[in-house]
C-alpha cells in the first residue's frame, strides 16, 4: 500500500501529529511526507492533517482536498477547542465538504492543541463574563494538548 502524510501547521500542534503517524506506520510504502504538494496525489492512501481554522480546515488543506479525485483519505486535525466529541464531528463535517465523492475516508482523528499565549492575552482583555471565564478555561486546557494519550489515540486510530 502506497501512502503518503500531507499535513498544514502553524504552531507545530498537527505536526506533532503527523510525526506520530509517520513513526506508526512502515517506512516502506510512504512515497511523501510535508505540506499539501501534488507529489502526494500518487499515493492511494493520503493522511491529511490540518488546524482548525474558523470552524473548518486551514485554506491550504481545504485546496489540497478539493484537488483529490480517487485516493483514500485519512483525516486528522487539531482545534484549539476541545472537550466535546460534537465539535470535533461538526468540524469533519465540514472538511469533508471539499471531497468529491470518489475520495473514501479511511477514519478520521482530532484532539485539542495549544494556542499562542497572545490569544489568552486576548480574553484576558474581555469584559468579565461567563463567556470570557469558558474561553480562559479552555485555553488553559488546552495547553498540554495534544499530549501522550492524544498521541496514543492516534495511534490506534492509525494502525487498527
Ligand atoms: C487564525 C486562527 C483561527 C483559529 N480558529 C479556530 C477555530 O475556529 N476553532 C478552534 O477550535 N480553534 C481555532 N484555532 C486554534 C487552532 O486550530 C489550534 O491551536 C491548532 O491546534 C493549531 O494547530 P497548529 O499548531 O498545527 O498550527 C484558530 C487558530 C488561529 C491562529
Amino acid at each position: 500500500m502506497s501512502y503518503a502524510i500531507v499535513y498544514s501547521s502553524r504552531t507545530g500542534n498537527t505536526a506533532l501529529l503527523a510525526q506520530t503517524i509517520r513513526d506508526a506506520l512502515p517506512g516502506e510504502g510512504c512515497v511523501y511526507v510535508g505540506a499539501p504538494s501534488q507529489e502526494a496525489l500518487a499515493a492511494e492512501t493520503i493522511y491529511v492533517g490540518f488546524w482548525t481554522d474558523k470552524g473548518t480546515c486551514d485554506a491550504p488543506t481545504q485546496a489540497f482536498l478539493q484537488g483529490l479525485t480517487h485516493q483514500k483519505v485519512f483525516l486528522f486535525g487539531t482545534a484549539g477547542f476541545g472537550g466535546s466529541p460534537a465539535y470535533f464531528d461538526q468540524i469533519l463535517a465540514r472538511v469533508k465538504e471539499n471531497l468529491a465523492p470518489g475520495v473514501q475516508v479511511l477514519g478520521s482523528y482530532m484532539c485539542q492543541g495549544k494556542m499562542p499565549q497572545a490569544v489568552r492575552t486576548r480574553y484576558e482583555q474581555m469584559p468579565d463574563s461567563p463567556r470570557k471565564a469558558m474561553m480562559l478555561a479552555n485555553f488553559d486546557q488546552a495547553v498540554s494538548h495534544p499530549d501522550a494519550a492524544d498521541l496514543d489515540r492516534l495511534k490506534t486510530a492509525v494502525t487498527e
